[in-house]
């Protein structure tokens, strides 16, 4: 039988991004050669550079194509020298919006403890999920300015929510959660969790004493599905503040958080930082039904462009839950265990230039244990 092909999107983008991709390109060549299977990669110029060149940001009949596509791999989007929005809404935004890639995945898991700034936290204490709804909140671009420039200048955002938004975002955290619970009972259950009955846990993330309308809508519909399809999940609610306070103070609270798209983004920097930095940090921009988006949360960091030290492994981690997306669990497994060996057993840091090690060492190292 012919080997399976995957036709991948490859957007490197601005700053550091094309080098991560490069990384993580071959990392997914060395798990292809292993596990028997193929990947096409189609290579897309869109970021910064291309905007100051043409003054497009994006082709938009590109979106066609992305849609013929099984993924897309995506290195970082900003750029010094454009304003600030135009990339983000023009390009990344767009594929989001575009592809319905309503949410967005972000696991926080500490490979090593010498890495999280938290005092006496172990990657024991420092293991979970955050889907962040990913269409609506305050993201969609609703509203306006008016009088712009005078003494009356008047702007709104308006935070839309829907409850088909904000539910399936809701559905889709809670079979995560089932889904990860079933993997822990087959990987097995440490002595601590077999004393604690590992059970799943959702927490919703909002803030619904000051957000009466929005908020209240997600808390309906979380309650609601909770109670009536997921009777053996545990729920859990916590404000946003006092959940950047909880993360910081007790990780090992946390397994799933649901939470919409401006508090998502926000707690999962604070996430990044507790499980090592940004250069471990990946996500995934997911329509479970269509085509979905992987990257390193990390942006460009125009400041290590070119030096060959940013770290590689987000966007090695994002191509390992690409791949698990796209059903190749072994490799993704594969990935991960290789990520977790060179962590532990090389890695002096996992800062950009720190590492004890370039970005093409990293990455040669990752492919070498696969
Ligand atoms: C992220 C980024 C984006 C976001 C920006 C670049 C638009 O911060 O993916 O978290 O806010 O979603
Ligand atoms: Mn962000």
């Amino acid at each position: 039988m012919a080997d399976k092909i995957y036709n991948i999107a490859v957007i490197g983008g601005d700053g550091t991004g094309p080098e991560v991709v490069r990384e993580g390109k071959k990392v997914l060549d060395a798990v292809c050669s292993r596990f028997g299977f193929n990947l096409n990669y189609i290579e897309y110029d869109f970021g910064g550079e291309r905007y100051l060149k043409t003054g497009e940001a994006f082709a938009s009949s590109a979106i066609d194509d992305l849609k013929k596509t099984d993924a897309i791999y995506l290195g970082a989007i900003g750029h010094p020298d454009v304003r600030p929005g135009i990339l983000e809404r023009g390009i990344l935004l767009k594929i989001r919006f575009e592809l319905d890639q309503y949410i967005n995945i972000r696991p926080v898991k500490l490979y090593d403890e010498r890495f999280t700034p938290l005092k006496d936290k172990t990657p024991k204490d420092i293991d979970f999920i955050v889907v962040r709804e990913n269409t609506e909140g305050l993201y969609t671009g609703m509203g306006g300015v008016q009088y712009k420039g005078t003494q009356q200048e008047v702007s709104t955002q308006v935070h839309c929510t829907t409850r088909f938004g904000a539910e399936r975002a809701i559905r889709y955290a809670f079979e995560v959660c089932k889904a990860r619970h079933l993997k822990k009972m087959w990987q097995g259950l440490s002595d601590d969790e077999k004393k604690q009955g590992f059970k799943g846990k959702v927490h919703l993330v909002a803030k619904t004493n000051v957000l009466t309308f929005v908020h209240d809508t997600w808390w309906r519909a979380f309650n609601e599905v909770g109670e009536k399809n997921y009777p053996d999940i545990k729920t859990d609610y916590a404000h946003v503040d006092a959940t950047a306070m909880w993360l910081v103070k007790n990780p090992e609270w946390f397994d799933v958080i649901v939470t919409e798209n401006m508090f998502g983004d926000i707690i999962t920097d604070l996430g990044a930082m507790i499980q090592g930095g940004m250069g471990i940090a990946a996500g995934g921009n997911i329509n479970p039904k269509g085509i979905s988006m992987f990257e390193p949360i990390g942006g460009s960091a125009p400041k290590y462009t070119g030096k060959n030290i940013i770290n590689p492994l987000a966007a090695i981690c994002a191509a390992g839950m690409m791949l698990e997306n796209l059903g190749e669990i072994q490799s993704a497994q594969a990935i991960e265990n290789s990520v977790i060996k060179v962590v532990r057993e090389k890695l002096k840091s996992l800062a950009a230039g720190k590492m004890g090690y370039s970005t093409t060492e990293v990455g040669d190292m990752i492919a070498k244990f696969i």
